[in-house]
Order: C-alpha cells, then structure tokens, then sequence
C-alpha cells in the first residue's frame, strides 16, 4: 500500500491548526501509520529538502522549518500521495483552491503551513527520514471495509 509522509510545519502548530491539518486526512479515510510532535535540527531540514538546496530561498526554508515544532505524519492509503497533494493545495496558499488546506488557512508561500510528499518513492524517503525504526505503528483500520470496495 502506498505511503506518504504528511507534515504540519511551525506556523500550523504555532497557529493551532494541528487538529484541522489531522482532521481533513483522518475524515477522507487514509490511515494513520506514525504521529510526532518534534523539533527537527537544522541537517534533517536541510536533507529532507535536499532536492531545493540551489533555490534562492532554501536558507529560509530551513529556518522556518526549524523555527519551532513541526508534527511528523505517516498517511497509508491507495493513491494517498496525489490525494493528499489535492487535499493540501499548490504551494502558493494564494492561488491554491478554497477548500483545499492551503486554500483556506494560508496566505504566504513561505508560511504554507502543511508538507506533503510529491511522489511515492519521496513518500518512502521522507517516512524514513524522519521516523526512527519503532515509530510507525502497524495496525488495521476497522473502518476498511467502509472505505474499501
Ligand atoms: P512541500 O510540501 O513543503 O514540499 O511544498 P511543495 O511541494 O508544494 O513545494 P516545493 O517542494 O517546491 O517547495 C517546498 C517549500 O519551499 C514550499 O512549501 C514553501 O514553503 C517553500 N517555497 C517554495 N517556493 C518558494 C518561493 O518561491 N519562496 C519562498 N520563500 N519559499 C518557497
Ligand atoms: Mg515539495
């Protein structure tokens, strides 16, 4: 089943909206796998954006990732790496569709309050990167049969 790693960044924690962040993914019907809160050191920002270090703007993304606690998420699902990508919204909370998190709680591309993998194998990468081996938690939603045809 595939996996994506889903994050609430500092200002969505600072700003109270770790509940609303969780809720939107646990009412579609994707599983929780692994939950933290954790302040993540300045080389784990800096390796989970690895794939952005040539960007102008990638000291500031890892200050801001580090600036404060962040919530650590693994979501398992079929499709959930697009769909939690839909249900976040495009990088600019500006221009991302009401509706979506981004759409209706942000308003600055460097305060988008949520990551979400990009791809499947990111998804692997990231779940491993910022969980340790005993972290994630294996168990089978009752639900499924609802969810699941
Ligand atoms: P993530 O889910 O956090 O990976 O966002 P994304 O996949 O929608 O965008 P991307 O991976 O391209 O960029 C990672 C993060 O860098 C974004 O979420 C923003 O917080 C930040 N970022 C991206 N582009 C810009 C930019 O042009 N300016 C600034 N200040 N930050 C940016
Ligand atoms: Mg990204």
């Amino acid at each position: 089943v595939e996996r994506t790693y889903i994050m609430v960044k500092p200002d969505g924690v600072q700003r109270g909206l770790i509940g609303e962040i969780i809720s939107r993914f646990e009412r579609k019907g994707f599983a929780l796998k692994g939950l933290k809160l954790f302040q993540c050191p300045t080389d784990l920002a800096e390796e989970h954006y690895v794939e952005l270090k040539e960007k102008p703007f990638f000291p500031k993304l890892v200050k801001y990732i580090v600036s404060g606690p962040v919530v650590c998420m693994a979501w398992e699902g079929p499709g959930v790496v697009a769909s939690a990508r839909k249900l976040i919204g495009s990088t600019n909370p500006l221009t991302a569709e009401p509706g979506t998190i981004r759409g209706d709680l942000a308003i600055a591309v460097g305060r988008n309050v949520v990551h979400g993998s990009d791809s499947p194998d990111n998804g692997e990468r990231e779940i491993a990167l910022w969980f340790k081996e005993g972290e994630l938690v294996e168990w089978e939603q009752n639900n499924a049969p609802w969810l699941l045809e």
